[in-house]
């Protein structure tokens, strides 16, 4: 595996793909990789010649400087995770290396960026819309690589790439869990151990939701979450939504969502924001068209 350090260094390693037949799969992340990102990667390589993935922890999506310093930073395990799955690059830029000499624009990709996560992060979509153009446009990938375990990140990147002719396939991949149900997330590392089976509740949640939609009124469904959540010590929930899965618009029926019916929630587990969501109906459209 190459690792990549600098634009620069990217565009030379990059060159001999540029305007050849061969396919270029790209995950970008944040780092403290584990099995979900390692399950983008893999799909980067089964459906490419070259994979490649970023470590770049973005400054500019992080609406809370806590949260930002806490991020846990591990490159020399992520770097060997990586060898050993046989990733072909790895770009780990430095911050000055992605935003030097850029003038950071304000993004318009629709209401998407101004609910829930929206909501309550203000401008963290910005941050991603920047960072995640940047990177798409220096790596110039075939096809780029996205969770659904951030599903409203992934709609808004999707967004982007349409509205601004990124040129690469946005793919939308599952989400990977523990044997408890916990989505994996690099934010896991920070629970204590206790932390991490309090956090298994948010998981629950959505499998107890998935379990009763369509027999009881969403109103109720969401009522119980709710407050089976606030009443779980050491959670303490932000929100809990059952939306439309294409316009993430509330929903007070079952049967409003055409596109299928998501819930999603955001909750702290000791001052730690994990977010979590599940599909309640399978989505009718292609989620990857
Ligand atoms: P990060 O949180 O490191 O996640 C990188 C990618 O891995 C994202 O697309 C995310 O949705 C996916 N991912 C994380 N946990 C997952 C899981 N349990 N199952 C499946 N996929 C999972 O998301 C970001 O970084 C940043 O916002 C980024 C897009 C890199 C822009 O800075």
């Amino acid at each position: 595996m190459q690792i990549l350090k600098t634009r620069i260094e990217l565009e030379n390693a990059l060159a001999f793909i540029r305007g050849s037949e061969h396919t270029l799969g790209f995950v970008p992340t944040m780092g403290a990789l584990h099995k979900g990102h390692i399950s983008l990667l893999r799909k980067a390589q089964m459906e490419n010649d070259y994979s490649i993935t970023s470590i770049f922890v973005n400054p500019t999506q992080f609406n809370d400087p806590a949260d930002y310093s806490k991020y846990p930073r591990q490159l020399a395990v992520d770097a060997r995770m990586l060898e050993d799955v046989q990733c072909d690059f790895l770009f780990a830029p430095s911050s000055n290396d992605v935003y030097d000499g850029v003038r950071i624009e304000n993004f318009d990709l629709g209401p998407h960026m101004h609910t829930l996560e929206g909501e309550f992060r203000p401008g963290h979509f910005q941050g991603v819309a920047a960072v995640v153009k940047l990177l798409l446009e220096m790596v110039q990938p075939t096809k780029a690589y996205f969770g659904l375990k951030d599903y409203q990140q992934f709609m808004v990147i999707k967004k982007l790439a349409e509205k601004y002719n990124l040129h690469s396939e946005i793919v939308g991949c599952e989400i990977i869990r523990n044997e408890s149900g916990l989505a994996l997330s690099s934010r896991n590392q920070l629970l204590s151990s206790e932390g991490k089976v309090v956090a298994t509740n948010l998981s629950r949640a959505l499998y107890q939701i998935r379990s009763q939609f369509g027999t009881i009124p969403i109103k109720q469904l969401l009522a119980n979450g709710k407050n089976a959540l606030s009443t779980t010590p050491g959670i303490r929930l932000e929100y809990l939504e059952i939306v439309d899965a294409k316009t993430l618009d509330s929903l007070s029926h079952a049967e409003q969502g055409k596109f299928g019916a998501i819930a999603l929630l955001a909750a702290y587990v000791e001052d730690v924001r994990l977010i979590d969501n599940m599909f309640l109906t399978f989505p009718t459209g292609n989620m990857n068209a």
